[in-house]
C-alpha cells in the first residue's frame, strides 16, 4: 500500500534521508519515531509527492507520486507538520473547498463535511472563522481536511502535537477506525508512548536512516538487549581491560576510569558469563561485575532519545 523505495534526500549539504526502504502493508499503522531533524517530515513529504528525491521512489496503492501526482494525491490524506489554514474562511467552508478540490461528487459533499466535522469534534465551530480556532483546533480541521475524500493511506506529520489529551484520544480512535475501514496509515511522532497500542508496527529514524523497525515488542526488546553492564576492579589493569572488552564485538560503549567503569553488551544474559571469564583469565582482578537494569520508562527515554541505538 505504502512503498518507499530506497529514497535519498540531500539538500544542499545535508543528508536528510539516506536509503530508505519500507513497505506498509494494507490496513497497518506504521509509526515513524526520531528526534528533530531524524528525517521524518522528509520523509513524509516523499511520500506523498510534495518532494522529489534525490533518489529512489515512492508509491501508493501500486501509483508512483512523481509519475502520476494527481492520481495518487486521490489516495492520499496527508496532514503537514505545519500547515496553513486560510484564516478568512469559516471551518465548513474550508472543508468544502478541499472537497471541491478533490473532485468529490457534489452531492455528496454537505453529507460529507457534516460527518468529517463530527468525527474530529468541531460541530460547534463548523460557522466559526478559522481565524478564531485555537491551535488544537486548528490541528483537527487539519484532520477533516486530510480524510475528506476517504482516501486509502493516510501520512500524517506529527498529528497529536498541539492536542489535548481528549483530543489525543479521540485521534486515536480515529484513527483505529480508519484503519478498520481499510486505511493505511503513516504517523510520525518524537515520543514512543504516544503510538503505543495503536501502531502495529514502528520504525525508528536517526540521522536519516530507519535505525530498527518491528512491532513495538520487538523494538522495545531489541533495545532491553542492549544491557549496561557496571564493573570494577583493584588492580591497575586498565588497558588490559579495555583491550579485552574491545575484542568482543557485542560491546560497545566502553567508558572506564580506573577502577570502575561501564559497557554495553548485546547479548543475553547467559552471555555476559564468558565475558567475565575471559577478563579473570586476563589476569583482571575483578571486583564486581553486573547488569545495571534499567526500567521500562529509560528503555523507552532511549528510544526516544537514540542513546542506544
Ligand atoms: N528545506 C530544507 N533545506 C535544507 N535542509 C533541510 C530542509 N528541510 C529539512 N532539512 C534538513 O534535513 C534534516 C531532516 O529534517 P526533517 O524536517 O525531515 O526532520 P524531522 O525528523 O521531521 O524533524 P522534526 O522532529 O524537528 O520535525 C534536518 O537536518 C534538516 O535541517
Ligand atoms: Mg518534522
Amino acid at each position: 500500500m505504502i512503498e518507499l523505495v530506497h529514497l535519498r534526500k540531500e539538500y544542499d549539504n545535508v543528508l536528510a534521508v539516506d536509503d530508505l526502504t519500507l513497505t506498509i502493508p494494507r490496513g497497518e499503522i506504521f509509526g515513524l519515531i526520531g528526534p528533530n531533524g531524524a528525517g521524518k517530515t522528509t520523509t513524509i513529504r516523499m511520500a506523498c509527492g510534495l518532494l522529489v528525491p534525490t533518489l529512489g521512489r515512492a508509491l501508493i496503492s501500486g501509483v508512483d507520486v512523481a509519475q502520476e501526482p494527481e492520481r495518487a494525491q486521490q489516495y492520499i490524506g496527508y496532514l503537514s507538520d505545519f500547515f496553513a489554514v486560510y484564516e478568512d474562511l469559516k471551518v465548513w467552508e474550508y472543508l468544502d473547498f478541499f472537497a471541491h478540490a478533490y473532485k468529490m461528487p457534489e452531492p455528496e459533499i454537505p453529507a460529507r463535511i457534516a460527518e468529517v466535522i463530527a468525527q474530529v469534534n468541531l460541530e460547534v465551530k463548523r460557522d466559526a472563522m478559522i481565524r478564531g480556532l485555537s491551535r488544537g483546533m486548528k490541528q483537527r480541521l487539519g484532520i477533516a481536511r486530510a480524510i475528506i475524500h476517504r482516501p486509502k493511506v493516510m501520512l500524517l506529520d506529527e498529528p497529536a502535537s498541539g492536542l489535548d489529551p481528549k483530543a489525543r484520544l479521540e485521534l486515536r480512535n480515529l484513527l483505529l477506525s480508519l484503519r478498520d475501514q481499510g486505511a493505511t496509515i503513516l504517523i510520525s511522532s518524537h515520543i514512543l508512548t504516544e503510538l503505543e497500542g495503536f501502531c502495529t508496527s514502528i520504525g525508528i529514524m536517526e540521522k536519516g536512516r530507519m535505525v530498527r523497525s518491528g512491532s513495538i515488542e520487538e523494538v522495545t526488546a531489541a533495545a532491553a538487549s542492549t544491557r549496561l553492564v557496571r564493573l570494577s576492579w583493584s588492580r591497575d589493569s586498565l588497558a588490559t581491560l579495555e583491550e579485552q572488552l574491545r575484542k568482543d564485538v557485542r560491546v560497545s560503549d566502553v567508558n572506564l576510569t580506573p577502577g570502575l567503569g561501564t559497557f554495553r553488551f548485546s547479548g543475553t544474559e547467559e552471555d555476559l558469563a564468558p565475558v567475565l571469564a575471559a577478563l579473570v583469565q586476563a589476569n583482571v582482578q575483578v571486583r564486581s561485575f553486573g547488569e545495571v537494569k534499567q526500567t521500562v520508562e529509560e528503555l523507552y527515554m532511549k528510544l526516544s532519545t537514540h542513546e542506544v541505538m
